[in-house]
């Protein structure tokens, strides 16, 4: 076999062991990503740490909408393994993490929404109602770090 296909498979071979598997993982990582995409960046500029653009707060705020809904495609039962920090609440309480899903899932949308007028003001009452949000979740439904 010659050095190049050789390589070529070992990096085939590497590629899914460098990817989270385990739905914990998954849903930590999509969580991560919501924050470094889209949640942080806006949040810089809502907390006036770095300056307001209105184009570029639509594009992620826009995108929140799609981060945001990901994490929680991965909540099978019986998955908190390794360092996850879902408590067991998320499956005993399967209707009110719902709700509590469902009401940041709209205060993401609502922020899109209002994102478009390009009232900062505004921006920032929003953006609140999402951050309360991830707060009001985490207090009931995740628990200290491993
Ligand atoms: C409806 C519930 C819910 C909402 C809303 C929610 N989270 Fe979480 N979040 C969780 C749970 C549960 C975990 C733990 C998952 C695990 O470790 O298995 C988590 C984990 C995370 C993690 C992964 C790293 C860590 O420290 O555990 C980050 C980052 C995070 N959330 C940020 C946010 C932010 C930012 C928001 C709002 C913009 C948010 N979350 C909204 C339930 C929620």
């Amino acid at each position: 076999m010659n050095k190049t296909l050789t390589a070529l498979l070992l990096a085939a071979i590497a590629i899914p062991a460098a990817h989270a598997d385990t739905p914990a993982e998954i849903r930590s990582q999509a969580f991560k990503k919501m924050l470094l995409q889209s949640f942080e960046p806006m949040g810089m500029a809502v907390r006036e740490r770095a300056p307001y653009d209105k184009a570029k707060f639509e594009q992620q705020a826009e995108a929140m909408k799609t981060l945001a809904a990901e994490p929680f495609k991965h909540f099978p039962a019986n998955s908190v393994t390794g360092k996850s920090r879902a408590k067991p609440e998320i499956w005993s309480q399967p209707a009110k993490f719902q709700a509590d899903r469902d009401v940041f899932l709209k205060s993401v949308d609502n922020l899109a929404a209002i994102a478009k007028a390009g009232d900062l003001a505004v921006i920032k009452k929003a953006y609140g109602q999402v951050a309360q949000n991830c707060k009001t979740c985490h207090d009931a439904f995740r628990g200290p770090e491993k």
